[in-house]
């Protein structure tokens, strides 16, 4: 089993598989997109099943795809399916903007697809447009639709921003009443090329539905959950609040992310510990590799503030969450 040094159980790994991306939602990137790493400088397929297959047996047992966009990379849908196959992992989890999924969410279920976060922060199509700068709002409900339609189990994930969708707090609500579809508002971080991000809080979002659903109650978090979650009576889907930049929920951090480079982040804010790539392609064998892992576990920062403060060069936070890994 992984531990790092503040006790906390690591089994949680978030695969981003590409920095690329079809949308340009502006939380995360500039109007003209960033530049995009040249491919050899990202993780193969090969390379990223070789780590899961170092990591695995020490306890990694959940696996979360996600970019960029990841249905955008060629050879993802094979990926999936071999990530599947690895003893001692579990589930495996996407995290997509649905633009490109309409074809294979008939597959998710045999591909051991256990979840789908969708990223969807407006049900407007206008201001889907103003927020993403792309006209595929229809391509995503579609898509929404037939993961439900599927029985995947689905949760939107929409960041709350002051000024473009507080509108769409409620209705994205309402969503959640007659279909089985977790609602998660998340607070925005700085991960957007400029580092500038808005202050609205997630209890901001908190009391602004409470005070228009006063019979919502809280309901009991899952293990290591990143969400404060409630329940509106009768209401088939949660509703859930993530404080992403107010950073509540360390205390019980089990994940650890690879970049679509290869670096290993064992913190969203901290700027990379080990780059996996280098040490894989300097012909690493797989011990001196998991040794290399236990050692900047050892390390952890305890919380994202910490590992914020530690970056090298003191940098703040400002690079695309595509390049990370949302
Ligand atoms: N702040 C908060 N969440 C973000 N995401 C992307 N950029 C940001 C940001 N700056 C989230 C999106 C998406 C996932 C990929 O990451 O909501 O669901
Ligand atoms: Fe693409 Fe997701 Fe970034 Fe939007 S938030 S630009 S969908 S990677």
């Amino acid at each position: 089993m992984l531990y790092d040094n503040h006790g906390r159980l690591i089994n949680y790994l978030r695969l981003a598989v590409t920095d690329r991306c079809n949308l340009r939602c502006f939380y995360c990137m500039p109007e003209e997109g960033i530049n995009y790493k040249p491919r050899k400088e990202l993780l193969t397929f090969e390379e990223m099943e070789r780590f899961v297959r170092m990591v695995a047996p020490l306890g990694i047992e959940k696996i979360r795809i996600t970019g960029g966009e990841p249905f955008l990379r060629k050879g993802i849908h094979e990926f999936i399916q071999r990530i599947n196959e690895i003893e001692g992992i579990k589930s495996i989890h996407v995290t997509t903007n649905g633009t490109r999924t309409k074809d294979i969410i008939p597959h998710f279920d045999s591909w051991g697809i256990k979840s789908v976060n969708l990223s969807l922060d407006s049900l407007d199509p206008e201001r889907f447009f103003k927020i993403t700068r792309r006209r595929e709002f229809d391509k995503v409900m579609e898509s929404l639709n037939l993961l439900l339609e599927a029985g995947i189990s689905t949760k939107i994930n929409a960041v709350v921003m002051k000024g473009k969708n507080i509108d769409d707090i409620l209705p994205m609500i309402e969503l959640a009443r007659d279909r089985k579809v977790d609602i998660r508002f998340i607070e925005e971080m700085p991960f957007n090329g400029s580092g500038k991000h808005d202050t609205w809080t997630y209890q901001q979002t908190l009391e602004f539905v409470k005070s228009h659903y006063p019979q919502m109650g809280k309901i009991k978090d899952a293990p290591f959950s990143t969400s404060f979650n409630y329940q509106i009576p009768d209401f088939q889907g949660s509703i859930g609040f993530i404080p992403a930049y107010t950073r509540l929920f360390c205390g019980t951090c089990n994940r650890i992310r690879l970049t679509p480079e290869g670096m290993l982040k064992t913190c969203l804010y901290d700027d990379g510990v080990m780059s996996v790539r280098d040490i894989l392609r300097a012909g690493h064998s797989d011990e001196q590799i998991i040794d290399q892992l236990k050692g900047v576990l050892n390390k952890r920062a305890k919380d994202g503030f910490e590992a914020e403060n530690k970056r090298k060069q003191g940098k703040p936070v400002s690079e695309s969450m595509a390049t990370i890994g949302g």
